[in-house]
């Protein structure tokens, strides 16, 4: 394989006391899309604008397309198309006037500046719009501005901090068939986001994170295969729970179990089936079942696996 566009070992940020990131370490190879996935605060954006150099790490090595990040941030700067988190954009301004101002920053000037607002702009479906106010735009326009801003400098490596959150579905598919055409014509992507099917869609492998730390990188389907034939997350009153633990340990589909926070975890070869006994256990125990959670796989269940929480809590 050849050597990756992006290597970042060991980041750690503190903003104080608290930590944002600590210790995370991944590497992504030129036209890859690759998913930080992880819930509010774990660090996704502090990660991200330290790799747009908007941001300095406490410790820790970033490199990109081969330029160290302590020494040639300049160098790095104009490879890296930011579409950040909060929305970037002058309301008063029009469409076009905003998408000059960015280009200007990157030096973009005349003819040349002229043709990627344009460029961008078709690119985006605004081209229409170019000259109303950014006021008067919806949601899912704004978005698709913001997202042209960042390509407007034709960068090699385009961060993608939560885009869709806010859009309306046919905005969103709008901005998923974006993503798809650009890594299709090589473009290597970053994309943060807490939602796992755009993850699973999207991505060509996925680190999990979690305060501030990764879990799990991996392809999705290698992660959803984490969860092998499913998990269960079986309630009941506490004093049944030591009682029925090895019974339910025996069953034929069941693979491990173990105590949870007042659930009990098991592990499944195949959920549908183990659910069936478990409930059936149960019965024929007299024991009376307080909830039951079937986690199929899929990323979410593989987060809830590894966390023990929800991503959108
Ligand atoms: N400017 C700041 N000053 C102090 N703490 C901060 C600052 N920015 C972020 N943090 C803290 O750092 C941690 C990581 O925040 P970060 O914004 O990187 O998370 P995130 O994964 O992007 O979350 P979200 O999904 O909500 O965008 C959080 O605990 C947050 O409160
Ligand atoms: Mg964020």
């Amino acid at each position: 394989m050849s050597s990756p566009i992006i290597e970042v070992s060991e980041l750690v940020k503190k903003y104080g006391d608290r930590l944002a990131v600590n210790g995370v370490s991944f590497q992504v190879q030129e036209g890859e899309i690759f998913g930080l996935l992880g819930p509010n605060g774990a660090g996704k954006t502090t990660t991200l604008s330290i790799l747009s150099t908007l941001l300095q790490p406490d410790a820790g090595k970033v490199q990109i397309n081969g330029y160290d990040l302590a020494q040639d941030a300049e160098r790095i700067k104009p490879l890296i198309g930011l579409v950040p988190q909060e929305l970037a954009l002058y309301p008063t301004l029009s469409a076009w006037d905003n998408l000059a101002f960015f280009g200007r920053i990157y030096g973009l000037r005349g003819r040349r500046l002229r043709e990627q607002i344009d460029f961008v702009l078709e690119l985006v479906g605004l081209r229409d719009r170019a000259g109303d106010a950014v006021e008067t735009f919806s949601g899912g326009m704004k978005r698709r501005l913001n997202l042209a801003a960042g390509l407007i400098h034709q960068p090699r490596l385009l961060f993608l901090d939560e885009p869709t959150v806010g859009v309306d579905p046919q905005s969103r598919n709008f901005i998923f068939e974006h993503i798809e055409r650009l890594k299709a014509a090589g473009m290597t992507i970053l994309y943060t986001t807490h939602y796992m099917e755009e993850a699973e869609r999207l991505c060509d492998r996925v680190a999990i994170m979690d305060e501030g730390r990764i879990l799990a990188l991996d392809t999705p389907q290698k992660l959803i295969g984490l969860l092998g034939g499913g998990v269960i997350h079986l309630a009941i009153p506490s004093d049944f729970i030591s009682m029925l633990l090895p019974a339910i340990r025996a069953l034929p589909h069941v693979q491990a179990v173990s105590p949870l926070d007042g659930r009990i975890k098991i592990e499944t070869t195949e959920a549908r089936s183990a659910l069936l006994e478990l409930i059936q256990l149960c019965h024929t125990r007299d024991v009376p079942i307080l909830s039951l959670e079937i986690l199929e796989p899929s990323l979410e269940s593989v987060f809830l696996h590894l966390t023990g929480k929800h991503l959108r809590d």
